[in-house]
């Protein structure tokens, strides 16, 4: 049994795909920022910085930023090495074997999934705010999942299912969209950079870090900036995602690991400037709203440039979820194809060379969760799955260096196996510093994983029937 759910996969060069080559290294970029800047900088910066970090979210963001920063570097290489649409999951089948490979797996389909319906919940207040600013906002039965007094959240479903179509018709045209929305984005961080710089006031830095480093409070939350750190680790969710557009990038052994590493570099660079503006303007206890920047900017009386932000957040956090969204698609259609998950999804679409059926039972499943769920308070969930696999892609790194020493790596890890290490030492504390009750949540999850592996997996996976 142990050799069964240990079995590794070979490398293959995953060449005839059904998956259209269409990605530049440019394309790549701007998917990674597509994906990365979105409701953690828009949002949970203002949370982070009222209770938890106070001035030093800067710091936070700088904390959560290095993690990420090695844990990019470990992608980049086996992106490049090992490739395949699978990310963490496909390194993972050729590092350690099946039943880790599918335990990474299971918890990615929980990080994309409940990113993009938790995402869509952000989007839909923003949405309805902008259409009740012309006059035409939606009543509450129709933004409000029932939980919270309405009947649906519409907004929430329906982006989802604009965005299903989007990515069912191609990728190519997917990452137009992302472009153009990604312009709109970073203009509108430009303008609020440009007037907060003449609106600082240094007084509001201090007292600098007025909760520590870290406590727990009697309920069991989490104040300091460690715990802002670990909370703030959202905004750089999603760079990850490139590494699930391998099979789709023209050159990917040159250009993946340029859009990894780039598009983190550009987004932590923003946010350090962000959130050090944004606490320099206002006090931080102002800040423990649902649109921080947005309300900053109404606070220093530039009530334009508020409505201004409110188009960038909606254009920002429409990327967010298109790009999570499509690297769930990608990581259900590697499952698939292995094996391990229905056949019936792994199927390429040959008019649109898309996974058509994956993106419609995925877009039908969280369309229903966004409109039905109050899933906004899910953050610290998605962010204890994706340091998890981050933790497990860094050892992948040093496990396949000694395994596979001779392995062709276009990118190789600077200072391996330190680098590696601190990645996993820094993702492992970011981890630790994460609520109870979100740890509950993540054992809950993955104990359903290990059920569904013995019960259907394991017997149908591609390895098990070959050997
Ligand atoms: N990083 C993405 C965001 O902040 C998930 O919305």
């Amino acid at each position: 049994m142990a050799n069964n759910i240990f079995r590794t996969k070979p490398i293959t060069s995953g060449d005839h795909t059904g998956l259209k080559r269409c990605l530049s290294a440019f394309d790549l970029t701007l998917l990674g920022i597509g994906a990365i800047i979105g409701t953690g900088i828009f949002v949970l910066t203002g949370l982070a910085a009222a209770k938890m970090s106070g001035p030093a979210v800067v710091l936070s963001f700088i904390i959560s930023g290095f993690a990420c920063a090695f844990a990019a570097l470990a992608y980049a290489e086996l992106a490049a090495a090992v490739g395949g649409c699978g990310s963490a999951y496909g390194y993972s089948y050729v590092a350690f074997g099946e039943i880790v490979a599918w335990v990474i797996g299971w918890i990615l389909l929980l990080e994309y999934s409940v990113s993009v319906a938790a995402v869509a919940n952000g989007w839909s207040g923003y949405f309805n705010n902008a259409l009740s600013a012309m006059g035409m906002g939606l009543p509450d039965a129709l933004t409000k999942s029932p939980e919270l007094g309405g009947i649906i959240n519409l907004p929430a479903s329906a982006i989802i299912l604009i965005l299903m179509g989007m990515l069912i018709v191609g990728m190519k045209q997917s990452a137009q969209l992302n472009t153009a929305m990604v312009f709109v984005k970073v203009l509108t961080i430009c303008v609020f950079v440009g007037i907060a710089s003449f609106n600082v006031h240094p007084e509001n830095w201090h007292p600098f870090m007025p909760y520590g480093w870290f406590n727990t409070l009697p309920d069991g939350s989490t104040t300091g900036v460690l715990a802002g750190a670990s909370l703030v680790f959202f905004a750089y969710v999603g760079f990850d995602a490139v590494s699930t557009a391998v099979e789709e990038a023209k050159d990917p052994q040159r250009d993946v690991p340029i859009g990894i590493i780039s598009s983190l570099v550009f987004c932590t660079v923003i946010y350090i400037i962000v959130s050090g503006l944004l606490t320099g303007v206002v006090p931080y206890t102002e800040l423990g709203v649902s649109s921080p920047v947005a309300h900053a900017l109404q606070l220093m009386g530039y009530t334009w440039a508020s409505a201004l932000v409110s188009t960038g957040v909606i254009a920002g956090l429409t990327t967010v979820m298109l790009v999570l969204y499509y690297g769930l698609t990608r990581i259900i259609f590697a499952m698939a194809r292995d094996g391990l998950l229905s056949p019936f999804f792994a199927e390429v679409n040959h008019k649109t060379h898309t996974p058509v059926r994956v993106i419609v039972l995925t877009g039908i499943i969280m369309s229903i969760a966004a409109g039905l769920l109050p899933l906004g308070a899910l953050a610290e969930l998605v962010n204890i799955g994706t340091l998890a696999a981050f933790v497990l892609v860094c050892l992948g790194v040093i496990v396949l260096r000694i395994r596979q020493p001779h392995l062709h790596r276009p990118f190789k890890n600077p200072f391996n196996p330190l680098f590696p290490i601190m990645g996993m030492i820094s993702c492992g504390g970011l981890m630790a510093f994460l609520p109870s009750q979100t740890w509950l949540r993540f054992v809950v999850w993955l104990t359903l994983g290990i059920i569904v592996y013995f019960t259907y997996s394991m017997r149908h996976s591609k390895l098990a029937k070959k050997g």
